[in-house]
């Protein structure tokens, strides 16, 4: 029943999660479109209108919307001004609530890998945690320093950063777990950015406005600095977010220089979609970051690892083939979960969908993975694929799913 109310709410939170944060990444995406293709006032240009930054005219829904950037003028200020922050907001809820449906509630043993170490789950939700605040300390303190007018650099030195945290996770955290962390924390301080400096200085500089003082754009122009910040963060973090679907590369061996490859490459592609007005190759090199992205990654995939098998048990073994053929993307506890937990499995008794009973021996289990439609358990569907496998891997999986 327990875990019956942890699916439900789990759903509930997935749809609100990924619904919240189109409509946040959308807004983010259009006005930062709006910002780069306003036609600004020129200096000394005359002009009736001194309030005025700037125009746009965009054709959409059957008419002209005319936009205007302009001063706010203290005698003036609209009488309905929208905000925008609970897109933002809800995402981050949903998404903590999600990370505990999924990974907390279980005591924090899904984040885990046994074979790297011997962390508990409590361990590996305080790090979890830990991380989160540790994070957005950190890209926070680097961004009020001095050294946010050195934007390049203080870039690199968070981004260093964040993959140093990554080395770290690594070090415990399953792959999925290693990704979504990262995509957990970038996320966060993503919110924090709207809610303690984007938000807060708005607040801050209406309410001189309304005190009859003028408007104060420099405080705009800080909440716009973490503005971008997180406009050129959404592609890398949708992306590490949707990471339990590519199960090759959070599986892989140098998974963390991946994700270093792919966070770079996705903020490119979005600096050159930004660009694009004023550079007129941008499309071709669109192409050139994304080939020369996937021919990183595809070396960094065949690269020998440096952690071999050697001194694993062969059930350990066993363990990081399900997660590289993709089992776990269906059979993780907490994820998608499209298949039935594969906890204890061996030897239990199984309820088949035509109500007769089988015992999960040795037998079954492999031909539950040679011919997943022979018998198909009661509760679910005729989903699970065909996968090739060599014996060798078979064998692993089959030595695994006997220890779980
Ligand atoms: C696309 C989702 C999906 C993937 C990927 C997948 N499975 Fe399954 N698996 C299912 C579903 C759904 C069932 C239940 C229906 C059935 O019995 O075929 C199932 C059933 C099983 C069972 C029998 C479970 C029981 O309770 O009796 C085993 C064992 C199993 N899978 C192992 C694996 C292994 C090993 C892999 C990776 C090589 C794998 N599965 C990949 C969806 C998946």
């Amino acid at each position: 029943m327990e875990s019956e109310v942890a699916g439900w709410l789990s759903v509930v939170f997935r749809f609100v999660h990924v619904l919240a944060s189109i409509m946040w990444i959308g807004n983010s995406i259009l006005f930062t479109w709006m910002e780069l293709n306003l036609i600004p006032v020129r200096e000394g240009q005359e002009r009736s209108d001194k309030g005025l930054l700037g125009s746009l005219d965009m054709l959409h829904g059957g008419g002209v919307f005319h936009l205007q950037k302009r001063i706010m003028d203290p005698g003036a200020i609209p009488a309905t001004l929208h905000w925008f922050k609970w897109q933002s907001y809800t995402t981050w809820i949903s998404g903590m609530l999600l990370l505990m449906s999924v990974f907390y509630i279980h005591g924090g043993a899904p984040l885990l890998d046994s074979t790297k170490s011997s962390l508990t789950g409590m361990g590996a939700i305080g790090l979890s945690v830990g991380g989160i605040l540790v994070w957005w300390l950190l890209y926070d303190s680097i961004w009020r320093s001095p050294m946010k007018k050195e934007a390049p650099l203080a870039a690199f030195l968070c981004f260093v950063l964040l993959m140093g945290l990554a080395v770290m996770y690594n070090q415990c955290f399953n792959g999925r777990a290693v990704y979504l962390q990262v995509g957990v924390m970038v996320g966060s301080s993503m919110t924090a950015n709207v809610f303690f400096h984007i938000i807060k200085n708005q607040r801050r500089f209406m309410a001189a406005l309304v005190a009859g003082q003028p408007h104060d754009l420099e405080l705009g122009k800080q909440a716009k600095m973490r503005s971008m910040h997180n406009h050129y963060m959404t592609f890398p973090v949708l992306f590490i977010m949707l990471s339990a679907h590519f199960p090759q590369l959070i599986s892989a061996d140098w998974l963390v220089p991946i994700l270093g490859v792919i966070v770079v490459a996705l903020m490119l592609v979005k600096y050159l979609m930004n660009v694009r007005s004023v550079f007129k190759g941008w499309l071709v090199m669109v192409f050139v970051v994304v080939l020369l992205a996937c021919g990183m990654i595809k070396g960094l995939l065949v690269l020998p690892s440096t952690t071999s098998d050697v001194g694993l048990t062969e059930a350990q073994i066993g363990g990081k083939v399900f997660v590289s053929q993709g089992c776990a993307v269906c059979h993780q506890v907490g994820s998608a979960q499209l298949g039935p937990d594969l906890a204890k499995i061996f030897n239990s008794t199984v309820t088949l969908n035509n109500g007769a009973t089988v015992l999960a021996d040795e037998a079954y289990l492999r031909e539950s993975i040679d011919r997943p439609q022979a018998k198909i358990v009661q509760g679910y569907g005729t989903t699970m694929p065909p996968v090739s496998l060599s014996s060798l891997q078979r064998d692993q999986l089959i030595a695994y799913l006997k220890t779980r």
